[in-house]
């Protein structure tokens, strides 16, 4: 039996007439940059995250790269965050002209480390971008006290984790601002790049706005130098059809974690990702510590079963970045993260012949070891 790590056709399957019609409907009128859809999608996740405003752009890292810059970060400014995330959260701040500060995660939950931020701040610290990893939210109320009390900006990369919620609040409602992505394999995944600003505060979300569209608030007035990095009106068509099955698909993949969760009480070999109290995920990985990572990949490969590590080699210890002077030992908890986890497929869609096959070929590889 083959059970890929995701398999997005399928969930295509079950929209797709709804999605034709919505592509369909951009052709009719021909109208592909910003406009009615692109408007009508930002209030829809607005509504949904439950902040003021809304700001598609072109792709999740670009929500981090323009609202980094909205929030003034230049001159090689400090951005504290975790060395454990995708690359794009660190090449943001770069880009940016800012300076990524890394500080090393809580080994339990894979997030940033609050207990470790305050001795990364210095009088060059401006903002904290903490990263709700594999769709769960980083632990932002110690985070926001910190930032509070060390006057500190707040950028959350939510890329991972629209919809997941903290004590009652969704990803979203803790920064000053916060970026999505609709890469295709998030939650809310798009036909190709997409990604979104959101925000409470007026000036920011007209910054990031402005930023998007060349830097121009009215039409060929620049006070800044922006990007050209908006949300696709074709892209905001099918992700409004999708927003409305979202709550379902992560409903889907908490599900299988559970059954996950499950099936691994008890093995020493392997360990489920915990969910601390007040936390509700979205899964859009399912994460887990695991001994004799390689070997078990492997051998998952072997019986058909796709994985995939998220991340071999954690940004403290990367070429572009050996500026900065980090060195291997570092951040022990990312470093021992990179060589211990693998994410399982957790897609809706899975069908429990699938997941039953992922968890008896665990079962046999620890089995074939101990014996
Ligand atoms: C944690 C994190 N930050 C930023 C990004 C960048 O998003 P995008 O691929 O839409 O540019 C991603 C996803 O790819 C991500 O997982």
């Amino acid at each position: 039996m083959e059970v890929r790590l995701l398999d997005l056709s399928r969930q295509y399957r079950g929209i797709a007439e709804e999605v034709r019609a919505a592509v369909d409907a951009v052709f009719g009128d021909c109208a592909f940059i910003l406009g009615r859809r692109v408007a009508e999608f930002e209030a829809a996740v607005a509504a949904y995250c439950g902040v003021k405003y809304a700001v598609g752009v072109a792709s999740g890292t670009d929500a981090l790269l323009l609202s980094l810059r909205a929030l003034g970060v230049e001159h090689g400014e400090e951005v504290i965050t975790t060395p454990y995330t995708f690359f794009a959260t660190a090449g943001a701040v770069w880009n940016a002209g800012g300076r990524p500060v890394f500080v090393d995660i809580d080994p339990a939950t894979f997030n940033l480390d609050p207990g470790r931020i305050e001795d990364a701040v210095t009088e060059r610290t401006k903002v904290i971008l903490p990263v709700h990893l594999f769709g769960q939210v980083a632990d932002m109320d110690p985070i926001r006290e910190i930032a509070e009390r060390r006057g500190l900006r707040i950028l959350e990369d939510a890329a991972q984790a629209i919809g997941a919620r903290y004590h009652g609040r969704r990803a979203g409602r803790f920064g000053d601002l916060t970026g999505f992505s609709f890469f295709p394999s998030k939650n809310l995944g798009a036909a190709g790049d997409g990604g979104m600003v959101v925000t409470d505060d007026e000036d920011l979300a007209a910054a990031v706005r402005a930023l998007r569209a060349h830097g121009g608030r009215d039409r060929y007035v620049h006070e800044v130098v922006g990007y050209n990095s908006r949300l696709d009106a074709l892209q905001a068509a099918v992700l409004s059809v999708k927003l409305p099955h979202l709550d379902e698909w992560s409903e889907g993949r908490r599900r299988h974690a559970a059954l996950y969760d499950e099936a691994f009480r008890g093995m020493e070999e392997v360990t489920p990702p915990p969910v601390p109290p007040g936390h509700v995920p979205i899964y859009n990985q399912y994460v887990i510590r695991c001994r004799d990572r390689d070997g078990f990949k492997a051998f998952l490969a072997d019986r058909g079963v796709g994985t995939a590590i998220y991340y071999p080699r954690p940004l403290h210890l990367q070429e572009c970045f050996r500026g900065l002077g980090y060195r291997e030992g570092d951040f022990p908890e990312a470093e021992r993260a990179a060589a211990e986890t693998l994410s399982l497929p957790v897609y809706a869609e899975l069908t429990e012949a699938e997941q039953n096959h992922v968890i008896e070929s665990i079962r046999a590889f620890y089995a074939g070891r101990a014996g």
